[in-house]
Formats: C-alpha cells, structure tokens, sequence
C-alpha cells in the first residue's frame, strides 16, 4: 500500500484484490450503512463483490483512519459485454436513442463508491474517486447513482460528470436511476 494525504486525513491507499479480500467484511459494512441497507445485504453481496475482483482492469481504492478501520472503499473494472450492468444500459440507451456504441466501449464502470457515514462531508468520497480514476483503465468512466439530491450527485456533478440515463429502471429496481459518464482522465 502506498499512503497519500487526504483533505480529511485519512490514509487513502489503493488496494490488491488480497488486501480487500481480508477487508471485504469490513467494506461490506461501510457499503449497507452508506447505502441504509440492512445488514444481511452484505453477505448477499459478498459473492459479487469478490467476482468483480477478478474482472480486467478492477481496481479499488480504500480509505483508512488512524486506528487502520476501513472508512471508505470504491472500485471499478472495465465494462465489457454480457455482463448484466452493461447489457441493461445498453438497453437503456438503445430505449431512448442513446449512442449506445460509443459510450459502451472502452470504459471503466465505477461499481462501487462508499464513505461511512460518520466520515462523510470531508472531501473524501472525492478523494477516493479521484484516486481510483487517476490511471483506471479505459477512455471514459461509466456509473449509476439513484436519481435525487444527494451527496453522491452533487460529488458527481462538480467532478464533471454528464448524463447517459436519466430515470432509468434496472431490472429488478423501482428505484429510478441516473447513469452519468465523462471521459477519462478526469
Ligand atoms: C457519495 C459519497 C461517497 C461521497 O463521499 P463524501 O466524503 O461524503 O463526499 P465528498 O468527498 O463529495 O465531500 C463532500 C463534502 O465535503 C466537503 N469538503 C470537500 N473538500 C473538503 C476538504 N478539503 N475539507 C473539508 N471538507 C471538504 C464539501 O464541502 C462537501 O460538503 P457538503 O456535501 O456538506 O456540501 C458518500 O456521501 C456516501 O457514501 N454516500 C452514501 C452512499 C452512496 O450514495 N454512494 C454512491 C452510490 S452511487
């Protein structure tokens, strides 16, 4: 792990998929307390989570505080066809004449980007993003945040990030989402 100073002065490192493996309980927490899931989602997630591992091009970032507990974690991979995000974006864009080739190729697919609650509003769910796109792999990043006034849109939009989707359904979500993408590097 490589240390660099954050604006909230936790350790903000990149992470191999064994380091994260031994922290996947712990990351798993931090994601359904951000998210306000219950608990069982991060066992239900658990096997998701160490699949993407093994995706080309994963890479993820944590965020440390001074007693080494996990405050924040993000990852991402290249997006590639059949997989089930990619295919229902595609979807999406071919729905509402969206140039589905153009955006669905050579991206990273930021999946997951969380800050416990009690480390939030310090510029470090931007530090992390920043530091998990700072050398990601393709030429553009692709996310989906649910649709609304939160943390998450206002970090996304002052990072520059533009519209792909918006009130869009995932199947199997009655929640509407967002998909915002910009090109890489930031
Ligand atoms: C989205 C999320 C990761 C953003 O992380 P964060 O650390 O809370 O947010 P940011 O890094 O954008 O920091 C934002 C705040 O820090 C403040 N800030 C920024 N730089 C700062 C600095 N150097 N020093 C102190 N404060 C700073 C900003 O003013 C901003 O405050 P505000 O939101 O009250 O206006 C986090 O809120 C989260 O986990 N949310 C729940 C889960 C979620 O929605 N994840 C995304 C799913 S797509």
């Amino acid at each position: 792990m490589t240390a660099a100073p954050s604006p909230s002065c936790d350790r903000v490192v990149e992470l191999t998929t064994d380091q994260l493996r031994a922290r996947l309980p712990e990351a798993l927490r931090i994601y359904v307390t951000a998210m306000g899931y219950p608990p069982v989602t991060a066992q239900q997630r658990a096997p998701m989570w160490s699949a993407h591992m093994l995706r080309a091009g994963w890479r993820c970032i944590g965020a440390f505080n001074d007693d080494d507990e996990l405050t924040g974690i993000g990852y991402g991979y290249l997006g590639a066809p059949g997989q089930w995000w990619h295919e229902q974006v595609r979807r999406g864009l071919q729905e509402t004449g969206g140039d589905a080739d153009a955006w669905l190729e050579d991206y990273f697919e930021l999946t997951e980007l969380h800050v416990h609650p009690s480390a939030q509003g310090a510029g470090l769910g931007e530090e992390i993003l920043r530091r998990l796109l700072d050398g990601a792999p393709g030429s553009k990043v692709l996310l989906s945040t649910p649709e609304g006034p939160t943390r998450a849109w206002k970090l996304y939009q002052r990072v520059g990030f533009q519209d792909v989707l918006r009130n869009y359904n995932f199947t199997g979500d009655p929640r509407p989402f967002a998909v915002l993408g910009r090109p890489l590097p930031l």
